[in-house]
């Protein structure tokens, strides 16, 4: 079972991917990290450097290299990994796609917190973040909305509801 965790920066992919794959008793892995250690770079050094459309191929690469090598996997994704090239038909294709569909306020108090690792939001100033975050949140609602599980406000529910809810997908 290849589980493939999508959503918005800060909607809880990393957080939940870990739970489910130790739950799961399968290799979890974030999409991001893999690319920066690839790289040997964080991944607001690969943007200022080489450009978002050099850390976009990478990402559909390294993509692709995980699907190839564990049938078995979770996988949390980038924000915008399902927004470009085919990827979210190739993980629907492989895997099972969960959109973390995390309410507004909450995204937004998690990346004022946490600009500084974003390229996409460290610049913005805090007082106009929540309206960035509900510009490119319509945006990208339309390529979210392909995931085969949508998870509506992840914060209110339990580890067990959540594990259940894709177990039984
Ligand atoms: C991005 C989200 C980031 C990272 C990159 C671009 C995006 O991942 O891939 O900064 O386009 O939304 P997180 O969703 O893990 O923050």
């Amino acid at each position: 079972m290849r589980v493939f965790l999508i959503g918005f920066m800060g909607s809880g992919k990393t957080h939940w991917g870990t739970q489910l794959a130790s739950k799961l008793q399968i290799p979890f892995f974030d999409l991001d990290e893999l690319i920066s250690k690839g790289e040997n770079k964080s991944i607001a050094e690969i943007f200022s450097e080489s450009g978002e459309e050099y850390f976009r191929m990478r990402e559909r690469e390294t993509l692709s290299s995980i699907i190839e090598e564990y049938p078995s996997v979770v996988l949390s994704t980038g924000g915008g990994t399902p927004c470009f090239f085919n990827n979210i038909e190739k993980m629907k294709k492989y895997g099972i796609v969960v959109w973390l569909n995390t309410d507004v306020e909450i995204i937004l108090q998690r990346l004022m917190k946490e600009k500084e690792k974003r390229p996409l939001i460290r610049d913005i100033p805090d007082e106009e973040l929540k309206t960035y975050i509900i510009r490119k949140l319509n945006k990208r609602r339309m390529y979210y909305e392909l995931a085969n599980v949508v998870l509506d406000n992840e914060s209110d529910i339990s580890t067990n509801a959540f594990i259940q809810t894709i177990i039984h997908a």
